[in-house]
């Protein structure tokens, strides 16, 4: 390529008309598969197929059935099966002589390192298994995780599938209000937390605060307190410190075999309305679709390959992708607690070096984020180690791709853009690294065993024109159900186009090579760096500050977050808040939610606009606020709001311009 005396931009512009990437040789060559017949053989016989992925786990007792889906959308996989999910990522690595064998890398936020071996996860799972038993936790007690990025999470989400409870973890960017409402939501019988989390250099007091909120949850019966960063931690009657419990436990704790239904974790998402939706997630079929996938997606060689899921483990990445995929393969991860900005914007680079990372998968977010910051700081480090690239959350802009591609992977590491959710549990449709060539903007084509497709309002195949995806087949780590919501879980997912059609919620496009192209959402959920929020959940916050009489909230495009929000504000009262008040309100949202969920963008709105039946036209509201023409606005109450709002706007924009 004769790419010399251009810029990187020039160079990456110039390859902004090449259509796919062929995987290279040499990777190719070598990948875990590479026989294009297995997408038909997986068409014909799906049960087969899943079937002989579920072999490569250990069970203790074999199913009779591969899939019971008489009584759709209620799925039951590998009926009459048991095995033990900690059992598959701790005991038996251990058993087969890879004791030795690190887990996790783990890296703290000031450059601390700590190398986690199958054998500790051995020897402290077992032992946190027991501590929860002594406290009265058994199998189907719910049990919350409110932890930073630190090994315990592991081992505390571990000895509860050890012993069949289910867990259900809280994401650490999440505020204590929000922990307290999805543990009265689980009704959770003990909480494990910690003293304090670090973040950029600071420590935030988090047994403290959530000791503020969590008083009345009365269904808590323990606490267990990591120390972590050693800031000060009220310690009530609930509450044990977790080395404590685990001093005092017996080490010995065997696998207990599970029902293949057995649910293994509960983990809350957004949705359409301000109530998080609890997505039930269970044994058998989770691990094998995730270590599959794992192992095929990633072109996975356990024993060579490092692999760094950058995501957080609060998130479903980092259940499928942190924790139970890489460690049922018995796989070597990073795990790393801090920023990527922090001490500097080349730490993620300089972790890449440091344990030889063969494999990382993050988000666009964050890549847009390095070529903002330049490629000098991936520039000062050997990336050399690194030989294939995973992106997930959001559809990734063609120019994100290619700058992920050429400056981290140095043109050799083919990428694979991940699509999936909370919900599918493990990824859906992608490219095989070593088999299709990957179009940069599109996430490929469903897994082999997968069935995907794209359709109209009534449910017809669009051909190559955007509609609402769709999944035709169920998977094996689906979804079961929303937790003690089940009229919910059939109304949002199963009812648009039959009982036995997922409905996604995203819009999508399938070109003529069958490959995916995802556009977004359909619903009222917003994904601001890949993080999923509800609109609703954002508005019933706002509405809870008593200046706020009435709030819309909406995704709006933006550049480095893929989404921001902005919210439209109705004082009571009526008038325009001061800069004060919008401090005020994103605080207040902050405190309510997460720092996460602070909108953007807060506009002054005299009032909203409402169709006759008082519903508010949130359509109207993103043509506003991305400065788009404006559409039909004769279905409203009240035409006028508009371009009052409108006026508001462009006074603003004058103001700031
Ligand atoms: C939504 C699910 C799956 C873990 C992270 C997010 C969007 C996710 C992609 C992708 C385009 C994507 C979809 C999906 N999404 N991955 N590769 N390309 N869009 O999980 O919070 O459950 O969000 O994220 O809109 O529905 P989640």
């Amino acid at each position: 390529m004769a790419t010399e005396g251009q810029t990187l931009e020039q160079q990456l512009g110039a390859l902004l008309d090449q259509e796919r990437f062929e995987p290279p040789d040499e990777f190719a060559e070598q990948a875990v598969v590479t026989d294009p017949g297995i997408f038909e053989r997986a068409d014909q016989d799906p049960e087969g197929f899943w079937s002989e992925q579920a072999d490569a786990l250990h069970w203790n007792q074999r199913w009779d059935e591969v899939l019971d889906w008489s009584e759709p959308p209620f799925a039951k996989w590998f009926v009459g099966g048991k095995l033990n999910v900690s059992y598959n990522c701790v005991d038996r690595h251990v058993e087969a002589g890879n004791g030795d064998r690190v887990a996790f890398h783990w890296r703290g936020e000031e450059g601390e390192e700590r190398d986690i071996t199958y054998a500790d996860l051995h020897r402290d799972v077992q032992r946190f298994a027991n501590a929860l038993k002594d406290r009265g936790i058994g199998p189907g007690d719910v049990v919350g995780i409110f932890l930073p990025m630190i090994p315990e999470v592991a081992v505390a989400m571990l000895a509860c599938a050890r012993i069949g409870a289910p867990h259900n973890v809280v994401f650490g960017g999440f505020s204590p209000q929000s922990v307290k409402e999805r543990m009265e939501f689980s009704e959770a019988k003990a909480l494990i937390t910690v003293d304090g989390a670090r973040r950029k250099g600071k420590t935030a007091p988090i047994k403290q605060a959530v000791d503020d909120v969590m008083g009345d949850v009365d269904s808590i019966e323990t606490v267990f307190v990591v120390k972590s960063t050693g800031i000060d931690a009220p310690m009530g009657e609930r509450d044990v410190w977790f080395h404590e419990a685990m001093e005092a436990a017996d080490p010995e704790c065997p696998a207990e075999p599970l029902d293949a239904e057995h649910p293994l974790y509960i983990l809350y998402t957004s949705g359409s309305t301000a109530k998080p939706k609890g997505i039930l997630h269970t044994t058998g079929g989770y691990l094998t679709q995730v270590a599959y996938t794992h192992r095929v997606v990633f072109d996975l060689k356990p024993e060579e390959d490092v692999f760094w899921c950058s995501a957080d483990v609060g998130w479903v990445t980092g259940h499928s992708y942190i924790v139970y995929g890489p460690l049922a393969n018995g796989a070597t991860s990073v795990m790393y607690e801090g920023a990527p900005d922090y001490p500097d914007k080349d730490i993620w680079w300089e972790i890449v070096e440091r344990y030889k990372v063969t494999l990382f998968y993050t988000a666009p977010t964050a890549i847009r984020a390095c070529i903002k910051w330049g490629a000098e700081y991936p520039e000062r480090h050997d990336l050399s180690s690194l030989r294939l690239l995973g992106s997930v959350g959001e559809p990734i802009n063609p120019k994100a791709w290619l700058w992920y591609w050429k400056v981290i992977g140095g043109e050799r590491c083919p990428v694979v853009d991940t699509w999936w959710q909370t919900e599918t549990g493990a990824i859906m449709i992608t490219t095989l690294p070593g088999m299709q060539a990957p179009k940069p903007g599109s996430a490929g084509t469903p897994l082999p065993g997968i069935e995907a497709s794209v359709v109209d309002d009534e449910g017809e195949d669009t051909g190559t024109e955007q509609g609402f995806l769709t999944l035709r087949r169920p998977w094996p780590s689906m979804l079961r159900t929303l937790y003690k919501e089940e009229d919910r879980f059939i109304e949002t997912y199963w009812s648009k186009f039959g009982e036995d059609v997922y409905t996604v919620g995203d819009a999508a496009r399938r070109d003529d090579d069958g490959y995916f192209w995802i556009i977004g959402r359909i619903d009222d959920v917003i994904n601001v760096s890949g993080h999923r929020l509800s609109t609703a959940e954002v508005e019933s916050a706002l509405v809870s500050h008593e200046r706020v009489a009435e709030a819309a909230v909406i995704g709006q495009a933006d550049e480095d977050t893929g989404q921001s929000i902005a919210a439209f504000v109705t004082l009571s009262g009526g008038g325009d808040g001061s800069d004060e008040l919008v401090g005020d309100l994103r605080e207040h949202v902050a405190q309510r939610i997460g720092k996460l969920a602070r909108p953007k963008r807060i506009i002054w709105a005299d009032d909203l606009p409402k169709t006759r039946s008082g519903k508010i036209m949130r359509r109207l509201l993103r043509d506003i606020a991305e400065g788009r023409e404006l559409g039909d606005v004769t279905t409203l109450r009240d035409p006028d709001v508009m371009s009052q709002l409108n006026d508001k706007i462009k006074e603003r924009q004058g103001q700031e311009g």
